[in-house]
């Protein structure tokens, strides 16, 4: 079991559908929760911090912030992300570019910079985390969305190659895989047009179930667990 009480977590994508109902879940089981958006607009308090994570420059700013105002860091969760459809030979540079330098590059970028961080918490007795949401395309890449499952499949195998790596330093790395959320992402592409999806699952219910994996010390979480 991994205590959340006192424990303080960066929640990048706070703003998001996901991102805000991880960040309340753990802020009500104790942990201090750091916010991160984009538009900023939407995120308020002492503890919400504006990044775009496309800029090499923003996880890392994410992470100072975090530290400088709490002295440590106990948590990562990348919600971020952007979504794209349309024929894999049709794709624009600026939407190729946005959907990997959004859903692939800056969890990366964001988990190598608080990669110090996250292990000084484990020096200091206690059990870091990371959690990133890339989804059930990662298992079973889609056709109209090849860009997007592509950018997915590639965090899907970099944290499952990294997550040895910050093992060996007490820090876990946890994917998660959830299939089509209702979060209304699909209606906000930033290419293309969401073909009509069946009823898909519940934010609120994936994430708990993603809260509750960071609890309960689980290592993966695939797309069977949602
Ligand atoms: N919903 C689904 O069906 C589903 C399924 C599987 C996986 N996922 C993944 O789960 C994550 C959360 O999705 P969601 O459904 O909660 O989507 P969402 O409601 O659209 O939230 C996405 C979040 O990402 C932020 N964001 C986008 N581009 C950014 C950038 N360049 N820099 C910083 N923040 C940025 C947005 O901030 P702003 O609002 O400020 O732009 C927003 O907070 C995404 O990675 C998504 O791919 C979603």
């Amino acid at each position: 079991m991994t205590d959340l009480q006192g424990a303080v977590v960066l929640v990048a994508g706070a703003s998001g559908g996901l991102g805000s109902r991880i960040a309340a879940q753990l802020s009500d089981q104790g942990a201090v929760v750091v916010r991160a958006g984009r538009a900023g607009g939407e995120l308020t308090g002492p503890d919400a911090y504006v990044a775009d994570l496309r800029e090499p420059g923003g996880g890392a700013s994410l992470v100072a912030a975090a530290l400088q105002a709490h002295g440590r860091l106990d948590g990562v969760v990348v919600a971020a992300g952007v979504v794209g459809f349309g024929p894999a030979d049709a794709v624009s540079d600026e939407a190729l570019d946005e959907l990997v330098q959004t859903n692939l590059l800056a969890p990366v970028r964001l988990l190598r910079d608080a990669s110090e961080a996250l292990a000084a918490s484990a020096a200091a007795g206690r059990e870091p985390f990371a959690v990133t949401i890339s989804g059930v395309v990662a298992e079973s890449p889609t056709a109209g969305m090849a860009a997007y499952s592509a950018a997915k499949a590639g965090l899907a195998a970099w944290v499952s190659a990294a997550s040895r790596e910050f093992r060996r330093r007490g820090v876990r790395l946890v994917d998660a895989r959830p299939g089509h959320t209702e979060t209304g992402l699909a209606t906000r592409p930033i290419t293309g047009e969401a073909p009509s999806f069946p009823t898909g699952l519940d934010p609120d219910v994936v994430a708990a179930r993603i809260v509750r994996a960071i609890v309960d010390g689980e290592k993966d979480l695939p797309s069977t667990s949602f």
